[in-house]
């Protein structure tokens, strides 16, 4: 888990190959945010689709189907498909090609603001304009769109997607493959339940419950979503537990630190 801004540690000499897989439109915006951090040199972008084999995407090329990441062992990878429970399937196939968690980059735009009290999982991707603000908890493989405001304390599990102007007050949490529509705002001490999907615009007044769709000002149930992915692709046990309050602990040599 890298807290604050990544930087590339990994070979400590230039960018890192980073391979999309999916081509769609979230990996394409992530391929742009990997190449402008200076941390990542996009290779290309895996694609099942056999008609964008070959084609120029995103500034690189689509450079087969999934299977090919056999080919490029010294690749990291970032999961490209807007959906968290598509991410999650995805991530599962992945793991049976032999990807292990270690080969998932961290893609932080430079415009994008994470401070040090702030904590982005591996395979997760923050856009241009994404603000954390203090204490922010972001698991494993979830996409922060551009320009989405998340506030102090506010914690998205592994496969959340944050759409573009989300705006989520303190303490929100939103659960396991959460989708928080274009612009949609959630006031403070809620939780969006898991693989739930909260609409464009929506004003979200009351805790939504697992695998339900919400919609509207003030947003109400209109349906229920198509809930998790297969159970082999659901997460492994969260990384991103419930929140331990932290405080100083004294070290009796004149130092302190946040236990
Ligand atoms: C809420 C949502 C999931 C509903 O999708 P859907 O189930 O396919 O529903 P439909 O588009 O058929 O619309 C059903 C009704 O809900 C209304 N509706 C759709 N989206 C709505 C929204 N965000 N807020 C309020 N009402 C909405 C429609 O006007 C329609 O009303 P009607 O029955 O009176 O005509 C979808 O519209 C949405 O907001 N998805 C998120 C999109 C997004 O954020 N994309 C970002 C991509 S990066």
């Amino acid at each position: 888990m890298a807290r604050g801004r990544i930087k590339n540690v990994v070979t400590g000499a230039g960018p890192v190959p980073l391979l999309l897989v999916g081509a769609g439109g979230l990996a394409r915006e992530a391929a742009e945010a990997a190449r402008a951090s200076g941390d990542h040199h996009v290779v290309g972008f895996l694609d099942d689709n056999p008609a964008l084999w070959g084609a120029p995407i995103g500034g690189a090329q689509v450079l087969g189907g999934i299977e090919r990441v056999a080919q490029y062992p010294r690749a990291r990878l970032l999961l490209g498909p807007g959906r968290g429970r598509s991410r999650a399937i995805l991530r599962q196939r992945l793991e049976g090609l032999g990807v292990g968690e270690d080969r998932y980059a961290t893609v932080i735009h430079p415009r994008a603001v994470v401070p040090p009290s702030c904590t982005v999982g591996p395979g997760s991707v923050l856009l241009a304009g994404a603000v954390l603000t203090a204490d922010v908890t972001v698991g494993r493989h979830v996409a922060v769109m551009a320009n989405a405001v998340l506030t102090h304390d506010v914690v998205l599990e592994d496969y959340v997607t944050v759409c573009a102007a989300v705006t989520l007050a303190g303490n929100v949490r939103a659960r396991a493959g959460a989708y928080l529509g274009q612009s949609c705002s959630v006031r403070e001490g809620l939780t969006v339940g898991a693989w739930s999907l909260v609409g464009m615009g929506a004003v979200v007044v009351r805790h939504v419950g697992d695998g339900e769709v919400w919609a509207g000002v003030p947003a109400r149930c209109v349906r229920a979503s198509d809930g998790p992915p297969p159970v082999e692709a659901l997460p492994r046990p969260a990384t991103v537990g419930p929140r331990v309050p932290r405080f100083p602990v004294h070290d009796g040599r004149g130092r302190t630190r946040l236990a």
